[in-house]
């Protein structure tokens, strides 16, 4: 497969949060890993214990030998690879690990934590360990999935945005059958790149085993556990698999768990256009001078926005700029507007100011917003890496759900039915089951876990929408439903005080709120400086430290889970 990676990058951290320290004069957010060197994976060696090297700065990683296969041990030993920030606790109030998942499937836990491991332990407190791991299959453990033999090759198949290869299946008639061929490659790939088999071990079921091992490693019995986004089907997964062994789990930006291991995307479209609407909403609402694509009404917004995307359909828009060149079309359009969704907060004013400059003939806002430029080390032959979301995405996504035989007509069906439920079916109706289709490769709940669940899900969530955690508390008696009222993408899109008031009091004294409760956010859509977070709360600085570090955390997992195929 591919040499040992070397490096971890951190600079879409940096970019996201300068963005968003302008946006909201918060004092400036210090990320540990951007300080430091990177760090030698490869000169630790795999081990049944912990045996911890201080690495980035003020971090911990260890490599951990665990069974590749749970059912035989002969099959050989994967390698975890593992991060922890330390607890600063005297011993008597040390309180264990906390284990972190960002989402995906394919994010790395360790490149996560390392961005935002400090404000996890902001969140929680410094008794815990806040500890991060990559799945088996992903960046630093072993072994790592990649289907491309060259950094070229991959670049082909995976551009630094999905968007010229992975298309809208509006943009056109051809759209659905070309991305069908794509999954033909990709699932030959996976065949004939594989040839340990190993691919068979790279499942959700295994991470979880993976977990309770860690859990042990750390000398504690039972898990405690924060996963978002894809994240919830890893702690659903584990809580299923090990009822007996729940010390606290939150999941959060839940997925309707028969759908993501059937590789269906229908329901997680329900409250894609609710999410939307908040947009149109909210700029009508906010004014001209914060909305820059304002007109009096939502709905004359929303006609302004659809008498573009047909005008882009059928004249897509030349960019040429000193350091990048290229064209606003349909898809980029499409996918522009998809992302915002993830992270309205933050993305919905700048969304329409490159709206309204678009209106205008000129695309290089929206151009420069979102498109990276391939830089010259991702054409490097030579290069490592080490983010293999792509593939790692792709890989865990179908081997979790039953062996596909999609046809192409089976997919026109599922778009079809889609696009009943969402206007952004052309985006996501069939995502994972095309990328399934040429792959050759239980149910979810327990009645009694030895820890009620703790289940959180926002208002308007454009991928995991609120009834997949209604759906998910059922298989699990006991748990509570925690509801943000907020757009966007898991809870740590938008700070709320009451939130993680909920999650701290659950990990200290494994208290749950009462049923029904709904937490109200800290800041607003389209807020100028003075007015972002909620002028009626008094703060204190202990407010402005969670705020600010919610904010951290809620753009790691954004960065890990705004492409399209991973949640
Ligand atoms: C796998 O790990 C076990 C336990 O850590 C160890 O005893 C065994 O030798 C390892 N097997 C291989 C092939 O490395
Ligand atoms: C642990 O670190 C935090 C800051 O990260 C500090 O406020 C606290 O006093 C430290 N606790 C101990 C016991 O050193
Ligand atoms: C996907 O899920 C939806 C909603 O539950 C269901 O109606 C549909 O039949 C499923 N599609 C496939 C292909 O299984
Ligand atoms: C929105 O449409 C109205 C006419 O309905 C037009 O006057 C206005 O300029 C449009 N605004 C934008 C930003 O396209
Ligand atoms: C287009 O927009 C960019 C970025 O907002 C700006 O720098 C540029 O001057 C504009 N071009 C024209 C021709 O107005
Ligand atoms: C790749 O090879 C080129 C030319 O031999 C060299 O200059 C470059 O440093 C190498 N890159 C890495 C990451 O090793
Ligand atoms: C997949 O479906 C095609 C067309 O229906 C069929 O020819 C082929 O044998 C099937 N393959 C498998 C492995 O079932
Ligand atoms: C696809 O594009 C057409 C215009 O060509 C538009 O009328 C239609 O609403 C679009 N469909 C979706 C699902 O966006
Ligand atoms: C559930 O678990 C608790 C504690 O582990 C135990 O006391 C109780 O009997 C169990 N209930 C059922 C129905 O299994
Ligand atoms: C946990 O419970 C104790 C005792 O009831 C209480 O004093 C403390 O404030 C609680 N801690 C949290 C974080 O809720």
């Amino acid at each position: 497969m591919v040499s040992p990676p070397i490096s971890l990058k951190l600079i879409a951290a940096s970019f996201f949060l300068s963005g968003l320290q302008s946006r909201f004069g918060l004092p400036p957010i210090v990320l540990h890993a951007l300080a430091t060197s990177d760090f030698e994976w490869s000169t630790l060696e795999s081990t049944e214990r912990l045996s911890w090297t201080d690495c980035y700065s003020g971090f911990q990683c260890t490599l951990l030998q665990v069974p590749l296969d749970y059912d035989a041990n002969d099959k050989g030993n994967a390698s975890i690879a593992i991060v922890r920030l330390p607890s600063n606790s005297s011993r008597e109030d040390y309180r264990g690990p906390i284990l972190f998942n960002p989402g995906g499937p394919g994010g790395s836990g360790v490149d996560a934590v390392v961005s935002a491991g400090a404000s996890i332990a902001t969140l929680f407190g410094d008794e815990y360990d806040i500890v991060g791991f990559d799945p088996r299959g992903v960046s630093y453990s072993r072994p790592l999935i990649s289907l491309f033999e060259t950094d070229i090759e991959r670049a082909l198949w995976v551009p630094s945005t999905l968007i010229t290869v992975y298309p809208s299946l509006n943009a056109s008639s051809n759209s659905l059958p070309r991305l069908y061929a794509s999954s033909q490659v990709l699932g030959q790939l996976a065949e004939t790149r594989d040839p340990n088999d190993y691919l068979q071990y790279i499942t959700t079921d295994n991470v979880a085993r993976d977990m309770l091992r860690i859990t042990d490693a750390f000398g504690f019995d039972k898990l405690q556990y924060w996963g978002v986004s894809y994240g919830s089907a890893l702690g659903a997964t584990f809580a299923t698999l090990f009822p007996d062994k729940v010390g606290r789990i939150i999941i959060d930006g839940v997925v309707d768990m028969e759908a993501y291991y059937s590789a269906n995307m229908t329901n997680g479209m329900l409250d894609t256009d609710k999410t939307w609407q908040t947009f149109f909403d909210g700029c009508a609402a906010a004014g001209p001078d914060k909305c820059a694509f304002y007109a009096p009404t939502a709905a004359e917004i929303f006609d302004n926005f659809t008498a573009l995307s047909l005008a882009i359909q059928q004249q897509p828009i030349p960019v040429v700029t000193p350091d990048v060149n290229g064209i606003v079309d349909y898809t980029f359009l499409r996918n522009t507007v998809f992302d915002a969704l993830y992270s309205p907060y933050d993305q919905y004013p700048l969304l329409a100011e490159s709206l309204a400059s678009l209106a205008q003939g000129n695309a290089t806002l929206m151009f420069t917003a979102t498109a990276v430029p391939l830089s010259a080390s991702q054409c490097q032959n030579n290069a490592s890496f080490h983010d293999n979301s792509f593939e790692a995405s792709v890989a865990i996504a179908c081997g979790d759900s039953a062996a596909f035989n999609t046809s192409l007509s089976d997919l026109q069906e599922i778009y079809t039915a889609g696009k009943k439920v969402s206007s952004f079916a052309d985006l996501l109706a069939t995502d994972w089951r095309i990328f399934c289709a040429g792959w050759k490769a239980g149910p979810v709940g327990a009645a009694n876990t030895s820890t009620p669940l703790l289940i959180v899900g926002n208002t308007a969530d454009p991928v995991t929408p609120l009834a997949g955690a209604i759906k998910t508390s059922k298989a699990f008696p006991g748990s509570v439903v925690l509801t943000q009222d907020s757009p966007g993408h898991t809870s740590t899109i938008a700070a709320s005080l009451c939130t993680y008031g909920y999650f701290r009091q659950y990990f200290v004294n494994g208290t749950l709120p009462e049923a029904g409760t709904v937490c109200a956010v800290d800041v607003k859509l389209f807020a100028s400086s003075s007015d972002s977070v909620n002028v009626n709360l008094k703060r204190d600085t202990r407010d402005h430290e969670l705020i600010e570090a919610v904010w951290n955390i809620g753009n790691v997992v954004r960065r890990v889970t705004s492409h399209r195929l991973r949640r």
